[in-house]
């Protein structure tokens, strides 16, 4: 998946010989993004949209440093169980902020229009549909659910409420893979029969086994409220800041990772319904460290009209990205969360020399000279086969515009480009995959009673 090798080499070794064929290739900038490609002005007072943050950690920071840069958008307050990312949320903002451990106080105050909800997986359904009955719009991260039948849950508290909800799986503001949804839809590659993603890590902090901060204790966190609706235990502050490897609060390597893959498949594809079927095979092969969740899994897919293949290992660094595969060419998109660009090879599904295998010689001589009569292109007029390269801004940040997304949907109450709907299906696909892999079974989707069943 080297972005500029393994494809070209491919591609080379497709077309060497072809008849009268030959290649190309050429780079394209991709851009701008929303926020950039948007009008200048300064905003009004009137029309600043002012946001309050749940929960300040990893992702969060990011999300706040990131959104108080945004033009008309203002950080009102924020929501933490941890005294010192309260003190971070300060210092991002670096100005008084108001900073509670009770998230409803946000929601009470009438100066804050949206939530930005970047909380552990078990705390987003009661978040964002406590947001929609306060009349908040949302901002959820990814993926949107914990548990499946919780997806229809947030589905209808937004109808009810008419609030904005975006989930925070950011491909669908990206500039890379717009144009991959723009090139499919136009045929460039064909029928597309097979999606393939994969990502490797090798390290701690890829594992999830993050350090935890020195002082965490059950003075400085809320450790009853951030249990929320998981089982109660003694305070743990492992779990607490490593609840990714605990099913109680995450979902694993789907809910982390493939949930990047399944939103950019499903963007690109425009995919509005979960897969049929999933089956997953992998295992805790290296991190035996009391997490309940594997560190490799290799989920395949069926969408009914072509196959989606994913992989993700903990335990090697390797390539990541996609190659969506058709009759026509591959197009790849390099990287996954935030990737740089993609490239795209054609190929024309035909033969390039006569098929003749085994025939005895003065029947496969007859045949292959009529073959190349009516083949081969007069000289100079050999088809080109062109490989395109579509590269990202420098130092694009597909977060950047889809938050900026988020806020342009409250200002002017324009659909969310990540709306519950979308966030469900995706998470569903998550789900499927982890009900696979525990359950030792394929997981088939249940549209009519909105279940899993193994
Ligand atoms: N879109 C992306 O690329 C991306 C990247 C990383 C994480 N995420 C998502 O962001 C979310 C947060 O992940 P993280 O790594 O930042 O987790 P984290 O544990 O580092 O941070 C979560 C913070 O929320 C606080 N919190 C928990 N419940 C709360 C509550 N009820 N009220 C107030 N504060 C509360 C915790 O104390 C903690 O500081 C997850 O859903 C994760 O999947 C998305």
């Amino acid at each position: 998946m080297n972005p500029k090798g393994i494809s070209r080499r491919r591609f080379m070794k497709t077309t060497a010989g072809a008849a009268g064929a030959a290649w190309s290739a050429r780079s394209i900038a991709l851009g701008p993004g929303a926020l950039d490609a948007a009008p200048a002005k300064a905003a009004a007072p009137s029309d600043t949209v002012r946001f309050g943050i749940i929960g300040v950690g990893m992702r969060g920071a990011g999300l706040l440093a990131t959104s108080i840069r945004l033009p008309g958008v203002e950080c009102a307050g924020a929501a933490e169980l941890y005294d010192g990312r309260a003190t971070l949320a300060r210092e991002i903002v670096g100005q008084p902020l108001a900073v509670t451990r009770r998230y409803q106080d946000l929601l009470e105050r009438p100066d804050i229009d949206c939530i930005i909800a970047p909380s552990p997986d078990h705390w987003h359904k009661q978040l964002v549909v406590d947001c929609c009955r306060a009349g908040k719009d949302v901002y959820v991260e990814k993926p949107m659910t914990h548990r499946v039948e919780e997806g229809f849950e947030i589905i209808q508290a937004a109808r009810e409420h008419h609030r904005m909800v975006q989930v925070g799986s950011q491909e669908p503001s990206s500039v890379v893979y717009a144009k991959a949804k723009e090139l499919i839809a136009q045929g460039a590659i064909g029928k597309v029969c097979l999606i393939e993603a994969t990502m490797g890590r090798n390290d701690h902090c890829g594992a999830w086994w993050y350090t935890i901060p020195p002082d965490a204790s059950p003075q400085t966190i809320d450790w009853e409220t951030w249990l929320g609706s998981a089982p109660k235990r003694p305070f743990d502050a492992v779990r607490w800041a490593r609840w990714r490897c605990f099913q109680d609060y995450g979902e694993g390597i789907p809910g982390d990772l493939f949930i990047h893959h399944l939103t950019g498949i499903h963007y690109v594809m425009g995919v509005t319904a979960p897969p049929r079927r999933a089956f997953t095979q992998g295992g805790l092969y290296r991190w035996h460290d009391g997490r309940d969740v594997p560190d490799c899994m290799t989920t395949v897919y069926d969408y009914g009209d072509y196959s989606v293949s994913l992989r993700v290992t903990l335990n090697t660094e390797t390539e990541s990205g996609f190659r969506f595969l058709g009759d026509h060419g591959i197009l790849e998109v390099h990287g996954v969360e935030n990737p740089e660009g993609l490239t795209i090879t054609y190929q024309d599904g035909l033969d390039h020399s006569p098929c003749t295998p085994a025939w005895p010689n003065p029947m496969r001589q007859q045949y292959d000279r009529k073959w190349h009569e009516e083949h081969d292109p007069a000289p100079g007029t050999e088809k080109i086969m062109e490989s395109t390269n579509y590269y990202a801004p420098p130092d694009y940040d597909d977060t950047r515009d889809h938050l900026w997304n988020f806020f342009q949907s409250v200002k002017n109450r324009q659909p969310s480009v990540e709306d519950e709907e979308f966030g469900n299906n995706a998470a569903i696909a998550c789900h499927m995959a982890n009900e696979s892999y525990f359950h030792n079974r394929p997981a088939v989707w249940d549209a009519e009673s909105k279940r899993i069943r193994t």
